[in-house]
C-alpha cells in the first residue's frame, strides 16, 4: 500500500480566491441501462476553488459516499443529518437534494471553509440548509445546540491519525443524543497501519464494513465525474454498541 501523507494545511482552507463550478451527475444505473423515460437523475453542483492547497475541492472519498447516500435516497428523505468536515459538501448537499433536513459542518476556527459549505447550498438553491461550525473534539456551544441526528456523514476525515480519536469523540457525544444514530464514514486507504478499530472498542462504538459493490461504487468513475480514481476508498457505518462487551467471570 502506498502511504500518502498530506501536510495539514493542505487539508484546511484559507481565503478561496477563485473557483470552478463542476456538476456531479447520479443516475440510476439499472434505468440508464433500460433507457425508460422518467429514469432518476439528479445533479449538484459543487463549486471547487481551484488552488489544491485550499483542499476545497470532492475528495475521492466523498464522490463514494455521496453514491451511498444515492444509493439509499428513498431511507434518507426527512431524516435529520449532520456532516462532518464537510468542505464543499458534495454527499451532505446530495441528502439535502433526496429532501433530508441536513446540517452541514467543518472546522470552526476556519471560517472560509464554512463560507464555502454555504457557497455549495446557494449553487444548488437549497436555502435550508444549517452551516455551522464544529471542530472535531470540541465540546462547543455550537455542538451542544445541534438537535439530536439520525445520520451523520464524514468523508475523508481519517486522514491525520492524530486527529481520529476527536472524530470518534464528536460522534460518540452525538451518539449519546439519540442512540439509534448511524455513522455513514468513507476514508482512503493511505497506510496499512492506520486503524480505528481500537478506537471504536474503547468509545462503545461498532462498524460494519460496506462492500462498495452493493451500492455501485467499484468504479473508478462516479456521478459523471472522473473520481475516485484508483485510490482505494473503503465504506464503514458505524453505530454504538447497545451492549456494552462485559467480561465474564
Ligand atoms: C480531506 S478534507 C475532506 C473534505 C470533504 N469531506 C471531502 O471529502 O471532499 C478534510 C476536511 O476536514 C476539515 N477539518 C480538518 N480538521 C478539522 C477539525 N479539527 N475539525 C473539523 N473539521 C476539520 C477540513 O477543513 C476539510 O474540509
Amino acid at each position: 500500500m502506498v502511504r500518502q501523507v498530506f501536510p495539514k494545511r493542505a487539508l484546511m482552507c484559507n481565503s478561496p480566491p477563485k473557483f470552478t463550478v463542476r456538476q456531479y451527475r447520479f443516475t440510476d444505473e439499472q434505468e440508464e441501462h433500460e433507457r425508460q423515460h422518467s429514469k432518476s437523475e439528479l445533479v449538484v453542483l459543487i463549486p471547487e476553488v481551484l488552488d489544491p492547497q485550499y483542499g476545497m475541492y470532492v475528495w475521492p472519498c466523498a464522490v463514494v459516499l455521496a453514491q451511498y447516500v444515492w444509493f439509499h435516497r428513498r431511507l434518507v428523505r426527512d431524516k435529520r443529518i449532520l456532516e462532518l468536515g464537510a468542505g464543499v459538501s458534495l454527499p451532505g448537499i446530495l441528502a439535502a437534494k433526496c429532501g433530508a433536513e441536513v446540517t452541514l459542518s467543518d472546522n470552526a476556527a476556519l471560517p472560509q471553509c464554512l463560507a464555502n459549505c454555504r457557497r455549495s447550498c446557494e449553487m444548488n438553491n437549497l436555502s435550508g440548509v444549517f452551516v455551522t461550525g464544529i471542530t472535531w473534539g470540541q465540546i462547543s456551544p455550537a455542538l451542544l445546540a445541534l438537535p439530536p441526528v439520525d445520520i451523520i456523514l464524514a468523508s475523508d476525515v481519517f486522514f491525520e491519525p492524530e486527529d481520529f480519536e476527536d472524530v470518534i469523540s464528536t460522534v460518540h457525544y452525538l451518539m449519546e443524543k439519540n442512540t439509534h444514530t448511524q455513522f455513514w464514514t468513507t476514508y482512503q486507504v493511505r497506510s496499512a497501519d492506520w486503524s480505528i478499530q481500537g478506537l471504536l472498542l474503547k468509545w462503545e462504538m461498532e462498524s460494519i464494513y460496506v462492500p462498495l459493490q452493493s451500492f455501485e461504487a467499484n468504479k473508478e468513475q462516479l456521478a459523471h465525474s472522473h473520481l475516485p480514481g484508483r485510490h482505494t476508498i473503503e465504506m464503514m457505518v458505524i453505530t454504538k454498541v447497545t451492549m456494552p462487551h462485559t467480561v465474564t467471570p
